[in-house]
């Protein structure tokens, strides 16, 4: 689910307490023929959210049914979900402790890039209780987490804050693995992290909609985006100190985070404004032998989901500096490209807040999934209608997709308006569409 530009301005506006995190002064990216400056944050797919939660079922259902602090089922977990972020290209740190006379592990993964004294963390704990799987608790926040880092790779998605996740061992036996985290960072890095976002049960199967009443900016961003779908939350009030969250608040981090329940009973008028079932728990099968890829509410563990990704590209992406500095401006909506036609499908690019000219080495991404490629031609069309070409149509080229970067002298060209980038099928039978359009101030 897509959110308004319009929520995310209102979110950038959003008023801060003194010492909390600090929102995005402005968001640099541009949401489709919308005219504000607007972050998009990706639709994270259920079905790949529930693949990861199948997959840790399997995990536990081969290792002795659980996946617990000092079990095999824990271990194959952090591999499990270590291999996907090394393939995504995250830097990723096991971290090793001893609890109860066994080895816990933490996993550390870190997304390259962005400004490493802002960083956004997001962290579950993976482990669950000897007596199930642990698939709601917390396969769900884990698989979530998970999704939304491939999706930052996928996108590749580049944040001013840095992004770091994480997945934390022996939760269950009191947040042994995120105390040992906290604890052994240096007072330097702990004040580098301007929030961090914990995610503890999100799939209960009779859920509710529950947001951290801790930090003011991270518990907006997450109440923006349940009133964009319309969907009422409440304040979480029992968790304080009951997950991965209290260390870091304990060390003074901005927190916050989403739960949709444990073994506390629905009451009537939550039921009214939820649906589900009042009198019986959120998840009756909390810490149980039940708690398996049964015991998880689609809707919820979706909309949390989405909710996760709407929070991580707000509140990391900022003015929208990359690495190598400069502002972005982009528009990911795709726009399907007329085949063998006149008519052409044009991205558009809002450009604000830049003084005076373009650059000579104006940075255009240019992001089109097309089969045989030498159908299409391409322009770049400053504010004024100016046409620079980037790429004339080639019959004999037959290779898919144009997915390059082009440098353009657009030094006489102001650089506040709207940028477009305009693509011609010359040829029919081959088709595709506009994935992206990205322009680079230096
Ligand atoms: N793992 C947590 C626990 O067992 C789950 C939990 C219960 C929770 N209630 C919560 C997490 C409230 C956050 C907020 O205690
Ligand atoms: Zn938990
Ligand atoms: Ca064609």
């Amino acid at each position: 689910m897509k959110i308004s530009a319009r929520l995310s301005a209102l979110l950038a506006v959003s008023a801060l307490a003194a010492g909390a995190f600090a929102a995005a002064p402005a968001t640099a990216q541009v949401a489709a023929g919308t005219g504000t400056a607007a972050v998009t944050p990706p639709d994270i797919s259920l079905t790949n959210v529930k693949q990861h939660l199948a997959d840790l079922q399997s995990i536990a259902t081969a290792n002795g049914g659980n996946r617990a602090h000092g079990r095999t089922g824990y271990k194959a977990s952090i591999d499990f979900v270590k291999a996907k972020l090394d393939a995504a290209g995250f830097t990723t740190t096991l971290q090793t402790f001893t609890s109860s006379g066994a080895t816990g592990y933490n996993l550390i993964a870190d997304w390259p890039g962005g400004d490493a004294n802002q960083v956004v963390m997001v962290g579950s704990h993976l482990d669950s209780v000897t007596a199930g799987p642990g698939i709601n608790d917390n396969g769900s926040g884990s698989a979530a987490i998970l999704e939304t880092a491939l999706a930052v790779s996928r996108t590749q998605f580049q944040p001013t804050k840095h992004l770091r996740f994480a997945w934390w061992g022996a939760e269950e036996l009191g947040m042994v693995g995120s105390r040992y985290y906290v604890n052994n960072l240096p007072t330097t890095d702990r004040s580098k992290i301007s929030g961090y976002l914990n995610f503890d049960m999100l799939g209960s199967p009779n859920p509710g909609y529950f947001v951290y009443d801790d930090d003011p900016t991270i518990e907006q961003t997450f109440k923006t985006y349940y009133a964009g779908i319309g969907v009422p939350t409440e304040i979480e009030t029992e968790g304080d100190g009951r997950s991965d969250h209290a260390p870091f608040k304990s060390a003074g981090i901005p927190v916050g985070g989403l739960f949709s329940g444990a073994e506390t009973y629905k009451t009537a008028a939550q039921a009214q404004k939820w649906g589900g079932t009042s009198g019986q728990a959120f998840d009756r099968c909390y810490h149980a032998s039940c708690d398996t890829t049964a015991n998880v509410n689609d809707t919820s563990l979706d909309r949390n989901s989405d909710a996760i990704a709407y929070a991580v590209w707000n509140l990391a992406s900022g003015s929208g500096t990359p690495p190598g500095g400069g502002t972005v401006f982009s528009n990911d909506t795709d726009v399907a490209i007329p085949d063998g036609s006149t008519s052409t499908a044009t991205s558009t690019v809002n450009v604000t807040g830049i003084t005076g000219n373009a650059p000579s080495n104006l940075a255009v991404g240019v992001d089109i999934v097309h089969t045989w490629r030498g159908d299409l031609k391409v322009d770049l069309l400053a504010p004024d209608g100016s046409v620079y070409a980037l790429k004339a149509a080639n019959v004999s080229d037959s290779a898919d997709n144009v997915q390059t970067t082009y440098t353009v002298n657009a030094s006489s060209e102001v650089a506040n308006g709207a940028w477009k980038l305009r693509v011609q099928d010359m040829y029919s039978g081959d088709t595709g569409y506009i994935n992206s359009f990205k322009l680079t101030f230096p």
